[in-house]
């Protein structure tokens, strides 16, 4: 059958009133660098993004520094490699897809930039990927390299479980259980699809609070336009 949908968590970006959580974003970065990176890019992502997060400029020099990128052709016209800059996009962990699916059995690792709004219900659906993997139920076949997961349609993903207890260790002292890692690397990457998700929402209040001030001018003219005619 189609997979269930997966249980709704209490994100801080969702809602009205609502805004990405800075350390869970953060966060959500490191299991990125340390656990997603080596399948998948952020292709829309450049290092200088990280400061709307809270990342300050030396953090984001740091980060970037530590990418190899390739550059060039130099004077030489050779290709060569270097420190990345904040400027730079985020460095894919495959030259293409060809090699991607080489390295995966023959599966794409797709692009995150926007795997959350990509899926129906994105954000619950990646969490509940993360935390889905079971052992598959008595009487299902699993294809060769094939894993089972709860909320993947058809229940057969080719990426093994990524998150484990404590894969990585979080500087802010946060536990890092499988259920923690998957919301703040869902935080990330919900933040990554929408930066401008904060943008929206206040100007959104604002456009309801314009009409709202619009409508009680209007009512008010209406009455004084009317008054008398009974
Ligand atoms: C697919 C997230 C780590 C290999 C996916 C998908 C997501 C995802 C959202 C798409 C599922 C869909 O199509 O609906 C993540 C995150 C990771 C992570 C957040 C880190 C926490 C990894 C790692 C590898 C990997 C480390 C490789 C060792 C793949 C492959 C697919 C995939 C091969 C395609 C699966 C298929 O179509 O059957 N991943 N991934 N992923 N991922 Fe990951």
């Amino acid at each position: 059958g189609d997979a269930p949908k997966p249980p709704a968590q209490n994100w801080s970006f969702g809602g009205i009133f609502g805004t990405f959580d800075r350390a869970a974003a953060q966060r959500g970065y490191q299991v990125y660098k340390e656990v997603c990176a080596s399948c998948h890019g952020v292709y829309q992502l450049s290092y200088r993004n990280l400061a709307a997060i809270g990342f300050n400029e030396d953090e984001v020099k740091g980060i970037a520094a530590q990418a190899t990128v390739r550059d060039g052709p130099n004077d030489e016209g050779e290709m060569f490699e270097r420190p990345g800059r904040p400027s730079d996009k985020f460095v894919r962990p495959f030259a293409n897809e060809k090699a991607a699916r080489a390295a995966n059995n023959g599966a794409y690792p797709p692009d995150l930039s926007l795997m959350t709004k990509a899926r129906p219900d994105g954000a619950n659906y990646v969490h509940g990927l993360l935390t889905g993997y079971a052992p598959p139920p008595a009487g299902v076949a699993m294809g060769e390299g094939m894993n089972y997961n709860k909320y993947f349609p058809g229940h057969q993903i080719a990426m093994a479980q990524p998150l484990n207890d404590n894969q990585v260790t979080y500087s802010d002292g946060t536990p890092a259980n499988i259920d923690q890692m998957a919301k703040d690397v869902t935080t990330f990457l919900a933040w990554a699809a929408e930066p401008e998700l904060e943008q929206r929402k206040r100007t959104g209040i604002k456009v309801i609070l314009f009409l709202l001030v619009l409508t009680g001018l209007l009512f008010a003219a209406k009455r004084k336009v009317w008054a008398g005619l009974h």
